[in-house]
C-alpha cells in the first residue's frame, strides 16, 4: 500500500479496502496529463513566491525527466500506489527529497483530477475529430465517383425512387459534418481550467489561476471552484456525441450489411475487411459492420452509466466520479477504432453499379415521375397518381416494368401517353431532373462545397 493519507490513522486499510478504493489501475493511462497539471502548478508556484524559484525548477526538471521515464519505460508505473496522482508525487519525492514534498501546496486531488480528466478528454475529441475527417474524406471520394451510379432510394426498406449512390453517401457527408460540430462545441464549452479550486473552496495561497490555465492552454480559469471538482458535464456531452457517431456508425452498418446479403448484392467487402465461417467455407462476413453495430451498444452504455452515477450526487467532490474513468476510456477507445476501422471499410469496398441499377429499375422507382408526366400532360395529380397504382397493379400481374409496357397498353390508362413518356421514366431523367438542392440530380452543386469545407477545417 502507498497512500498520500495515512497522518490521521491509526490502522492501516483493510487490503481489500485499499484495492477497491484504488484508481491507478486505470488512471495510470494519465499519467502525461497528471505530470503537465503538476509541470503548470510547480511553475505557478515558483512565479508567486510560495515556493522558491529554485524549487520550482528543481521539480520541473524532474517531472519531466519521469515522464521521459515513463514514456521510454525505463519507470514502471507500480500499481501499489492508489492512483496515478500519489505515485507521481512519491516517485517525485524519491527522486529529489523534500522539495518534491511542496508539489502539493495548495492543490487537492480533487481539482488535479479534475484537469487531468479534461486534459485527457479535451485531446481525444480532437484525435476523434480527425477521424471524423479522415472517415468524411473516405466518403466524398466515394460520392465524386459515383455521381451517376443509379441505386434505388428506399422508404420504409422499400424501393421508393432512384438516386445515385452519391447522394446516398452523402446523407452520412453531412452526418459525420454534424458529429464533428458537435465535438467541436463541447472543446469550446469545457475548455476552462480547474486547476487552483482545491479540495473544492480554493486555497489561502495567491495562486494565479490565470497562469496555470494559460500554460496549460484553456481559455481561461473556471469561475466556480465548487463547480470545478464536481462538473463531470462535459464527459456526459462527450458520449453523448460519441454516442450520436455511433448511431451514425450504426445506421450506415446496417445499410452495408444489407447490400452485402445474397439477395442484394449491392456490394463487395474487400477480403481484409471480411471474415469467414468456421464450418460454411463460401461464407464471407460483414463482421466489421457488425461489430460497429454492436458496439454502439457499448456506447450508449457509457452513457447512462455516467449520467446515472453524477445523478443526484451533492456538491462537491464525491468519490462516485471515480467511476467515470474506465467508463469514458472505454468508449473513447471504442469508437476512435470504429471509426478508423469503418474508413478502412468503405474505402475498400466495391460497388456493384450494374445491380444497383437494375434493382433500382426493377421496383417501379420511377412511378412517382410517371405520375409527374401525366401532370405535365394537363393531368391533376391526384387522378395522376391513380392512373399510375393502376399502371403498377397491371405491371406488377405480368411481371414487366412500367417502361416495359407498349405505348398502346399505356395508353389503354390515359390518351395523353405519348412515345416520349419512354423518356421521362427513364433512371437518368428520374435523376437529372431532381435538381432541387440536396437532391441526387443537384450533387455536382454539393461536392465542391464538401471539398472546401474539408480543405477549411
Ligand atoms: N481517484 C480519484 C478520482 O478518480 C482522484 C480524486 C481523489 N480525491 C479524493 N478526495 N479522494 O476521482
Amino acid at each position: 500500500m502507498a497512500q498520500l493519507w495515512g497522518g490521521r490513522f491509526t490502522k492501516e486499510t483493510d487490503q481489500e479496502v485499499y484495492e477497491f478504493n484504488a484508481s491507478i489501475y486505470f488512471d495510470k493511462r494519465l499519467y502525461k496529463q497528471d505530470i503537465e497539471g503538476s509541470i503548470a502548478h510547480a511553475t505557478m508556484l515558483g512565479a508567486q513566491n510560495i515556493i522558491s524559484e529554485e524549487e520550482s525548477e528543481t521539480i520541473v526538471e524532474a517531472l519531466k525527466e519521469i515522464r521521459n521515464d515513463i514514456d521510454e519505460g525505463k519507470l514502471e508505473i507500480s500499481e501499489k500506489f492508489e492512483d496515478i496522482h500519489s505515485f507521481v508525487e512519491s516517485t517525485l519525492i524519491d527522486r529529489i527529497g523534500d522539495t518534491g514534498k511542496k508539489l502539493h501546496t495548495g492543490r487537492s486531488r480533487n481539482d488535479q483530477v479534475a484537469l487531468d480528466m479534461k486534459l485527457y478528454v479535451r485531446e481525444e475529441l480532437k484525435v476523434t475529430d480527425m477521424f471524423l475527417k479522415h472517415l468524411l474524406r473516405a466518403i466524398l471520394k466515394i460520392m465524386k465517383e459515383n455521381t451517376d451510379t443509379v441505386m434505388p432510394g428506399f422508404t420504409h426498406l422499400q424501393k421508393a425512387q432512384p438516386t445515385t449512390l452519391a447522394h446516398h453517401m452523402g446523407a452520412y457527408f453531412e452526418m459525420f459534418k454534424r458529429d464533428r460540430d458537435r465535438l467541436l462545441d463541447i472543446y469550446v464549452r469545457m475548455n476552462y481550467s480547474p486547476l487552483g479550486s482545491g479540495a473544492f473552496a480554493g486555497t489561502t495561497y495567491p495562486l494565479d489561476r490565470e497562469q496555470t490555465a494559460s500554460i496549460l492552454r484553456f481559455t481561461g480559469p473556471t469561475l466556480n471552484s465548487m463547480d470545478s471538482v464536481s462538473d463531470r458535464d462535459y464527459l456526459i456531452e462527450t458520449l453523448s456525441a460519441f454516442s450520436t457517431i455511433m448511431m451514425h456508425l450504426s445506421r450506415f452498418s446496417e445499410e452495408i450489411i444489407i447490400w452485402n446479403t445474397n439477395e442484394y448484392r449491392f456490394i463487395d467487402m474487400d477480403d481484409a475487411f471480411s471474415t469467414g465461417s468456421s464450418i460454411m467455407p463460401q461464407k464471407k462476413n460483414p463482421d466489421i459492420a457488425e461489430l460497429v453495430r454492436g458496439k454502439t451498444g457499448r456506447v450508449y452504455g457509457a452513457l447512462i452509466s455516467i449520467l446515472t452515477t453524477m445523478k443526484s450526487l451533492p456538491l462537491a467532490y464525491n468519490k462516485d466520479m471515480q467511476e467515470d474513468k474506465e467508463i469514458v476510456f472505454d468508449a473513447i477507445d471504442t469508437v476512435k477504432d470504429c471509426i478508423r476501422l469503418f474508413e478502412g471499410m468503405i474505402s475498400t469496398m466495391k460497388f456493384n453499379k450494374e445491380r444497383m441499377r437494375a434493382s433500382a429499375n426493377g421496383g417501379f422507382t420511377n412511378a412517382t415521375d410517371l405520375a409527374d408526366y401525366l401532370v405535365v400532360k394537363g393531368i391533376p395529380f391526384r387522378d395522376a397518381h391513380g392512373i399510375v397504382g393502376a399502371v403498377v397493379l397491371k405491371c406488377e400481374q405480368e411481371k414487366k416494368a412500367i417502361d416495359e409496357l407498349k405505348i398502346e397498353e399505356l395508353k389503354e390508362f390515359s390518351d395523353v401517353f405519348e412515345d416520349d413518356v419512354y423518356e421521362a421514366i427513364s433512371m437518368e431523367t428520374c435523376i437529372n431532373k431532381r435538381l432541387t438542392l440536396g437532391a441526387p440530380g443537384a450533387m455536382d452543386k454539393v461536392i465542391p462545397i464538401y471539398e472546401e469545407y474539408l480543405f477549411n477545417q
